[in-house]
């Protein structure tokens, strides 16, 4: 039996639940990419799809079994020939294969009784393991299983060899508590090592796990971004940290790499994570409010239960209407200016009123009010955006024209580009970009409210020749115009940082 220092066992199926998010299709090349990511990250077993469903799955199944990837790689299959088949002559050596056991499937998608199940069950089992492949077996829909029928499945396969069974909670029904009893009983029943694999339908698929594996279970089925069917599955980061941090478990996930692995699935299978997520979500290190800003200047433990270097991140703070004199000093203090108490205090000030005016304020305005307040024109923008004018629609080549001063002087830039933002992007890089010298690292655009004047979010990360990083946000209802103003943002924070390092 393993005890609890023993290391959790995490087994990733963002690249076959995951897929199944509705809406998510990535190619062959991206799957090896997405594969090749996971195992950096430290996953022990990777589920890279489900081999009988498509040309382009096997291609890329067949493609990562030949990575030499450290990680073990499973794939998925029915209890039905074919399937198997599929999976083995993908040359997986680990098979997950599953069979549903509540009535409500048996009944009304299987057309089987139980005694057919039971029977599938052992079949496959027993066929796979013929074939030499790890055999890991799902009841599925195990929380809505009865009992004495689920334990007499799990028995039976583990007659035949299975090497390791899987509770899913399909629909996310169970609570802790049941999946504690659940886990309790299936262990003492068969003591073979068990996964769990729990859905989010109630938000409950973290905790369910953890129940799990604090019953008895060794590993769990987690998706990066807790992507997955319907609501999707168990978050990877959120339960990681949790087991980590408020459990003491050891896993071998390379935490600090959790951030960079999450990003790059969210853009590749461009499913957006929503900003307020845990661990990942843009704002689980943004502070605003004053209150906080000064509990985490004086202790970031205040108010952020974890560092955010352990996930690869960094704490930001963000002026506002919420910010208070400690946080919008610190900001300040991050580009080396040190306002008079007085001058901190109309800083502030002027950037509620703004604030109060529904305006998300960046961080060159802020510097630019305290420019204005502190009557140095060093802090103003290095550029100013007068005005742009786009041509964009069907049949012709999206062109920008761009004008910015700078210094006194204007400059006028046109480029084309593959659409609207694309080409005014590139229009403000041909006049910034011998200054500046930047590249854009990331560009993102999340849509925050519904209908066609949604009101849209732009995120974009720009790197200066050093590699120094800077990113700028900003909201609007024009999605051209508030990438033009992220962008602009993002280039006067490289400049600002240049001048007030070096002279001020
Ligand atoms: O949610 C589920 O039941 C599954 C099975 C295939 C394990 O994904
Ligand atoms: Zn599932």
């Amino acid at each position: 039996m393993l005890g609890a220092d023993s290391k959790v066992r995490i087994f990733d199926t963002t690249l076959r639940d995951g897929e199944q998010t509705p809406g998510v299709s990535i190619t062959p090349e991206q799957k090896v990419q997405i594969a090749i990511k996971l195992d950096e990250l430290g996953i022990d077993a990777i589920e890279v799809g489900f081999p009988v469903v498509s040309h382009g799955e096997t291609i890329a199944i067949k493609s990562i079994t030949k990575q030499g990837l450290k990680a073990e790689i499973c794939g998925l299959a029915r209890a039905i020939k074919s399937d198997l088949d599929a999976a083995i002559n993908c040359d997986l050596t680990y098979v997950h294969t599953f069979i549903a056991t509540s009535d409500i499937h048996m009944q009304f998608k299987l057309k089987m009784d139980r005694q057919q199940v039971l029977e599938k069950a052992v079949w496959a089992v027993e066929y796979a393991k013929k074939h030499g492949v790890e055999v890991e077996f799902s009841a599925e829909d195990a929380t809505r299983s009865d009992r004495a029928f689920l334990n007499q499945v799990f028995m039976a396969v583990a007659n035949v060899g299975v090497d390791r069974l899987d509770i899913p909670d399909t629909v996310g029904y169970a609570t802790p508590q049941y999946i504690e009893q659940l886990v309790k009983d299936v262990k003492a029943y068969t003591r073979l090592p068990i996964s769990m694999h729990c859905h989010d339908d109630f938000g409950l698929a973290v905790a369910n796990s953890l129940s799990g594996i604090n019953a008895g279970a060794d590993c769990a089925h987690v998706t990066i971004n807790g992507l997955g069917e319907r609501a999707g599955n168990a978050s990877l980061e959120e339960f990681v940290m949790a087991l980590q941090c408020l459990y003491g478990r050891k896993h071998n996930v390379k935490t600090e790499l959790l951030y960079e692995t999450s990003r790059f699935v969210s853009n590749t299978m461009g499913i957006i994570v929503q900003p307020n997520k845990a661990i990942i979500g843009e704002n689980a290190f943004g502070h605003e409010s004053g209150i906080h800003t000064h509990g985490i200047i004086n202790n970031p433990l205040t108010y952020e239960p974890i560092s955010p270097d352990l996930v690869g991140r960094k704490r930001w703070m963000q002026a506002g209407k919420h910010a208070g004199a400690h946080g919008i000093k610190a900001m300040l203090e991050g580009f080396g200016i040190g306002p008079t108490e007085k001058e901190l205090y109309e800083i502030v000030e002027k950037q509620k009123n703004l604030a109060d005016k529904g305006k998300s304020i960046t961080t060159a305005e802020l510097l630019s009010i305290a420019g204005e307040v502190m009557r140095n024109n060093k802090f103003e923008e290095k550029f100013k955006l007068y005005d742009f004018h786009i041509v964009t629609g069907m049949n012709i080549i999206p062109t920008a024209v761009v004008r910015l001063n700078t210094d006194g002087k204007d400059f006028i830039a046109s480029e084309i580009g593959v659409g609207p933002v694309d080409a005014a992007l590139k229009a403000i890089q041909k006049i910034a970009g011998e200054m500046a010298n930047i590249k854009i690292r990331e560009y993102r655009l999340d849509s925050i409210t519904g209908g066609s004047d949604a009101l849209a979010e732009v995120s974009v990360k720009v790197e200066d020749k050093n590699g120094n990083v800077v990113s700028a946000r900003k909201a609007g209802e024009d999605v051209v115009v508030a990438s033009v103003q992220a962008m602009m943002d993002a280039i006067n924070k490289v400049m600002l940082q240049k001048v007030l390092y070096t002279k001020y």
